[in-house]
């Protein structure tokens, strides 16, 4: 198909590109490739900038200056100005060119302590006020500025339309007109308006659309999977942000972890190339996501010229050792691999847009106008505009006899562990990653919902008690109950299931004490997504989404609570940008399906004082999650899932097990019987070395939902010769990412026991290190996993196992023991 053409109101410019031109012809080959490369912080000094003429920088989520969270704008600055001056001193003969540093400010400055955070971007769909939106960059790009950064890897342009999708929340909505309609403002708020006065200016910053294309879209809402839309869908639905985005005039398009029926993004040449730059018309760069450009077929993230083949601009390369992707890449263009009119494409790109920023007369990063002033961090009008935005993103689901607003005076009893939890509340991409464990201590002036319901509460006369677990001595006159998901960002929020911690009733129980206390209940729910909540509903009188509010809690208040005189306060008028599930088990669901069945329908959101015809009587059941998702089978007769047995020599020399037996250097594996034909697996070690037998997936699993410090590994296993040498079970998440458990004692005192069950508690797994060279805790490696279970011996072993799964409320500590 044809993708119609889109015009930027950014205006290609005569003089801008003459002398583009004329840069590009001055550059020698090592100076372009180095505009390529993007390293990240850890692994970048100014020297190695001024030695291999680097273009950019990043920090990854959480990568602050010398590792120091709590680093000062000024601490920024150091560095930024270390970076600038070294792509600046052209003392060695070769040509100045300015560097320019990107960040995710996701929902505000996320990695800067003390920063505004907004709501997600899901809550920002529920307020429907676009012009709110271009605030939101404006003040974004101010807090970035403060720190002398150039480039925010902001908005993302996501479709999401399967919300287990653990990116869900930074989806603006699964209604692309949505996503269109805020895509170009929040495009404007950040980088100005394209041919006025102050576009790019030292106020503002470079948006990047992303990820490119079909992220919100990918099979079962899993994180860097598969999407199987059509191209009419890629189109009509996916797409619908890039161009209005690209109309304002965003100068930077991220490239995308999915594939589109199995091809992977990074690499694909007729998305990026031919629709992205050609037909759509884009003349910004593409620049790749976070060593992506690895999983191109063929390549890996020290070589991969198929991805700049394909229309990749910019590699994104954090790896340590990305220096030996700067002499690959350098010399396929010498040899012809890599195109030289490709190469002078990418440069091109890049040049126009450092151009086009006017990065050269920005000079020093702490010299421009905002450098510097800590007083624009969480500055207190930018902090309103937050408020503001919580306050119409609050949506309200039920409201049985006009139970809220509430009266200020009451004796308000606030319960449930999302009540005063500032991490809970800011969600994923703050101060870190993945947006856990952090304290107030991290967010500085900032309130949490409890806070705001306290300070409401007690100016009116009224009396607020904030408990917990929702014991009290003396009976309030309401309770309300904040609770729902704890934060997570990419492949880690995945779930199976939209049902709120799967297993764990806890929450629900609160509500249930109170209702059968009579004692009306107002539900106030953090969570990044819809999800099917018909046992809270029937258990609360109110139910109020609150999504991921961010720093400003406070704004929660602002709406739940009359004014003294009884007058409406703030209005509650978020309209749901998500369609809201009926059953657990619904998938995806959204506006305009054929079969659209939601319990709230895209665009629901009740108003103060409406009749709400909700009864408390929703259907319970579906499928029974706490049973389905307390054990998760890994090998029963035969692997389950897509896993299949791999075997590892000790030359790395890998096979599966096709047919009935396998063998590599260093072990063999045979189908057996234990209780039925071939439903178990006889591994045999030879002693020549190490060997490896692993369940093996070739798509990353979705396991966050069984890692907890409760659940167990468990492994049928028979040991008829006992190990030689030692022997690990180990969690695998591709090459040299993996963490183990010594089990060669263990191992001893099955020998001649027959079958027995180890179990191996979850919490045994040590952090392990990764190829990125990053420690990760055996929390992040079960979003990562391909291998959920091998054994890895080094001596003669012969064994037996079958059943293999991961067990919930297993655990005793952290132990290994047979049973
Ligand atoms: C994410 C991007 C992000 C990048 C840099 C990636 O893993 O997918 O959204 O911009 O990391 O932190
Ligand atoms: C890093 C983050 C980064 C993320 C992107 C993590 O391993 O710690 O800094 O943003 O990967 O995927």
């Amino acid at each position: 198909m044809q993708w119609p053409s889109i015009t930027s109101k950014v205006k290609k410019d005569p003089v801008l590109e003459a002398k583009v031109d004329q840069i590009l012809r001055d550059l020698s080959l090592e100076e372009k490739i180095g505009q390529m490369i993007q390293p990240e912080i850890r692994h970048l000094t100014p020297q190695d900038v001024k030695d291999f003429h680097i273009g950019s920088v990043l920090n990854g989520g959480g990568s602050v200056p010398n590792g120091n969270r709590y680093s000062k704008a000024a601490d920024w600055l150091a560095i930024a100005d270390a970076y600038y001056q070294a792509s600046m001193d052209d003392s060695d003969g070769f040509m100045a060119i300015p560097l320019m540093w990107g960040t995710d400010a996701v929902h505000g400055v996320g990695n800067i302590v003390g920063a505004t955070l907004f709501p997600h971007n899901i809550a920002l769909g529920a307020t429907r006020n676009p012009e709110l939106i271009k605030q939101i960059g404006d003040i974004t790009a101010t807090e970035i500025a403060v720190t002398g950064l150039d480039w925010d890897f902001s908005p993302t342009v996501a479709v999401a339309r399967d919300d287990r999708w653990g990116r869900t929340y930074e989806s603006y909505s699964e209604h692309p007109e949505l996503v269109r309609e805020y895509a170009e403002r929040m495009v404007v708020g950040l980088q100005g308006l394209a041919a006025e006065d102050g576009f790019l200016s030292s106020y503002k910053v470079i948006a990047t659309a992303k990820h490119f294309l079909g992220d919100g879209g990918t099979h079962n809402g899993i994180d860097r999977g598969d999407c199987l839309a059509d191209e009419e869908t890629l189109y009509r639905v996916h797409a619908a942000g890039y161009y209005s985005a690209i109309e304002a005039g965003v100068q930077s398009v991220m490239a995308s972890f999915n594939s589109w029926h199995g091809e992977h993004m990074h690499g694909h040449q007729y998305l990026l190339t031919q629709v992205l730059k050609e037909q759509m018309g884009f003349d910004g760069f593409v620049v790749g996501d976070w060593n992506g450009h690895g999983f191109v077929a063929g390549a890996t993230v020290l070589n991969c010229p198929q991805a700049i083949n394909a229309g990749l601009d910019i590699f994104m390369v954090p790896d340590p050792e990305w220096k030996q992707l700067y002499y690959n890449t350098l010399e396929q263009a010498r040899t012809g691999v890599i195109p030289m009119a490709r190469i002078d494409d990418a440069v091109r790109r890049i040049l126009r847009v450092k151009l086009r920023a006017n990065l050269w007369r920005k000079g020093l990063p702490s010299g421009r106008p905002l450098a510097g002033r800590d007083e624009l961090l969480g500055a207190p009008e930018h902090r309103a505009v937050a408020r503001q935005a919580v306050r119409e993103s609050l949506v309200l689901l039920k409201n049985k006899n006009n139970l809220l607003p509430l009266s200020p005076r009451a004796r308000v009893l606030v319960a449930g562990d999302g009540a005063n939890d500032i991490s809970k509340q800011t969600g994923g991409w703050s101060v870190n990653w993945q947006g856990t464990g952090n304290t107030m201590a991290d967010f500085p002036g900032a309130t949490t919902l409890w806070m705001g319901i306290e300070a409401a509460v007690s100016s009116a006369g009224g009396k607020a008690e904030l408990s917990v677990d929702g014991s009290y001595d003396r009976k309030p006159d309401v309770a309300i109950v904040i609770f729902g998901e704890d934060p997570y960002a990419e492949m880690q929020g995945d779930i199976q299931h939209q049902v709120l911690k799967a297993g764990d009733i806890r929450d629900l129980e609160l509500l249930k004490r109170f209702k059968s206390q009579g004692i009306p209940v107002v539900a106030l729910f953090i969570t990044g997504r819809p999800m099917w909540v018909n046992r809270e509903l029937n258990n609360s009188d109110a139910f109020m989404v609150i999504w991921q509010p961010g720093t400003e809690g406070a704004g929660v208040a602002d709406v739940i609570f009359r004014r003294a005189n009884e007058d409406i306060y703030h209005p509650v008028s978020g309209q749901l940008s998500f369609s809201w599930p009926k059953r657990p088990d619904q998938g995806p669901l959204n506006w305009g399906d054929n079969d659209y069945d939601p319990l709230f329908p895209y665009g629901f959101g009740l108003r103060y004082g409406e009749a709400d015809a909700l009864e408390d009587n929703l259907p319970e059941d579906g499928i029974s999650l706490e049973e389905t998702s307390h054990i998760l089978e890994l090998f029963n007769r035969r692997p389950l899932a897509d896993y299949r047995v791999l075997l590892e020599g000790k030359n790395n020399d890998r096979v599966f097990l096709n047919d009935n037996q396998a063998q590599v250097t260093t072990l063999s594996v045979y189908c057996v019987d234990r209780n039925v034909q071939e439903d178990a697996r006889r591994a045999v070690w030879n002693g020549q070395g190490e060997g490896l037998v692993a369940l093996s997936s070739p798509n990353r699993q979705i396991l966050s939902d069984y890692y907890q410090t409760s659940s167990s590994l468990l492994a049928d296993i028979k040991v008829d010769c006992a190990p030689e040498g030692r022997v690990w079970v180990r969690i695998g998440c591709g090459p040299s990412c993996y963490s183990q458990v010594d089990i060669t004692e263990h191992l001893h005192g099955m020998t001649g026991q027959g079958w027995k069950t180890l179990v191996v508690d979850l919490s045994c797994y040590p952090a392990a290190g990764t190829d990125f060279g990053l420690k990760r805790s055996p929390e992040e490696l079960f979003a990562l996993i391909l291998e959920p279970f091998a054994l890895v011996a080094n001596g003669k072993l012969d064994l037996t196992f079958s059943h293999v799964r991961i067990e919930k409320s297993r655990a005793q500590g952290a132990s290994v023991r047979l049973v």
